[in-house]
Formats: C-alpha cells, structure tokens, sequence
C-alpha cells in the first residue's frame, strides 16, 4: 500500500463491556454502575498518539443519548452518531452518519483522513456487528463483567479463532478488578490474518 493508502486506512476498534451472558445493556441504559471500567473506556477511546489527531467515535442513537452528558467534551474525540430516521445533528454531536458506508468515506477521505486516528465503535449491537465484519476491524476491547445482569441487549458473536484473545496487552491491565462487590477484567482481542 502506498503512503497515501496508509493514511486512507483507519483501525477500527470495538468497545464494549459486557456480563457472563454477553449482555450490555437494558432498557437504554447500563445494567451496572462501574466507574473505575467507564474511567478505563474514557481514557482507552481519547488516546492519541500525537497532537492534532482525532478519533471518530461512533454512537448508535440510542447509546448517544443515553450517555452521560457530563462526559463531554471528549477530549481528542470527533462523535459521529449512527441514524436512518434522524435527520439534524444532535447537540454536541460532529457528525451525523445514516450508513456505516458513510462513516467509511468520511473517515478515508479529506480533510477527515489527515486527522483521524482511530474509529472506536461504542455500540450498539447492529453497528458492533458491521464493524466486526470490515476488513479494518483489528481489535475488540471487551471487558469481563463476571457477574449475572438481566439484558436485554448482547454483544454480538463474534469467532474467537480470529479474534484471539491478548495477555499483557499495551496499556490493559491483566488483573481482575474488583468495584461495587463486582468482579471484572479488561480483555482485548486481536485479529490475526
Ligand atoms: N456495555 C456496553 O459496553 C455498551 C455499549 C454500547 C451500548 N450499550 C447499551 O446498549 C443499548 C443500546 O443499544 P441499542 O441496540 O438499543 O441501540 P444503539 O445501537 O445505540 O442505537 C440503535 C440505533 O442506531 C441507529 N443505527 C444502528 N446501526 C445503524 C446502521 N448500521 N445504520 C444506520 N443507523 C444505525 C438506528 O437509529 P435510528 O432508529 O435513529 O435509525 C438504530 O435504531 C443501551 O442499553 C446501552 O446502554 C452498552
């Protein structure tokens, strides 16, 4: 690939937490207050690796106005929400996408390509599992909720034989944690070619 395709090509990144039956959320909300893992989430999507790079953080709607408003500004964060039926960008929102073809070409092309890092995609389900299947997805962070929460929304499968799963990854702590009498740990999982 050439200097200009390297830029065009952005790592695509999942992000979720999720309990012993892959559940992440219920009724439009988190099923469990863990703030030391949100903190974790917070720190893992506004890492950049130099000033002036950006990462596209994508939202589907229900996720996006669901979130906490007192999280932003996001530092280093472009938030890009995912809808077929909105049709203004929402308050605090950069970019509003109705495909995730779109979210593709804003991100590979000018001016976005020269500032963008990373595409994170915080969920839910439907876009986690777009992102799962594009050729530039290469890492799923999952953190382990060792706990039982009713759901009524799940993280999608996905094949561990291509995702493998990662011991002392860069900047994740292997230990189990412990917050709220609940157990958890940070996983990541990387696709090997
Ligand atoms: N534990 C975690 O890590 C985690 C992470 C994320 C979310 N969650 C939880 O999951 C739940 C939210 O998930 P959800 O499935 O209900 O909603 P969601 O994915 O946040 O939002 C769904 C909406 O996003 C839009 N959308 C999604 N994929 C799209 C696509 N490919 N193209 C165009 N629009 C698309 C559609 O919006 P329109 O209807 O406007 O067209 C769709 O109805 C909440 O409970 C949240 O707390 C948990």
């Amino acid at each position: 690939m050439n200097i200009e395709g390297e830029e065009m090509r952005k790592p695509i990144r999942l992000i979720a937490a999720a309990c012993s039956n892959m559940g992440i959320g219920k009724n439009g909300h988190l099923p469990w207050s863990l703030p030391k893992e949100f903190q974790f989430f917070l720190d893992t999507i506004t890492a950049v690796s130099a000033p002036g790079k950006k990462n596209l953080i994508v939202w589907g709607r229900v996720s996006w106005f669901s979130c906490p408003e007192m999280i932003f500004p996001l530092a280093n964060c472009l938030n890009l929400v995912l809808s077929r039926k909105l049709s203004a960008l929402p308050p605090r929102a950069h970019y509003l996408c109705k495909d995730f073809g779109s979210i593709i070409h804003l991100a590979s092309e000018p001016p976005l390509c020269h500032t963008v890092e990373t595409i994170w995609i915080l969920g839910g389900p439907e876009v986690y599992k777009e992102s799962l299947e594009h050729p530039w997805c290469d890492l799923i962070y999952l953190t382990d909720i060792m706990a039982d929460f009713d759901c009524d929304v799940f993280f999608p499968k996905f094949d561990r034989s291509v995702f493998r799963k990662q011991k002392g990854f860069p900047g994740v702590p292997d230990e189990i944690h412990e917050e709220n009498g609940i157990k958890f740990q940070f996983q990541v999982f990387k696709k090997e070619a």
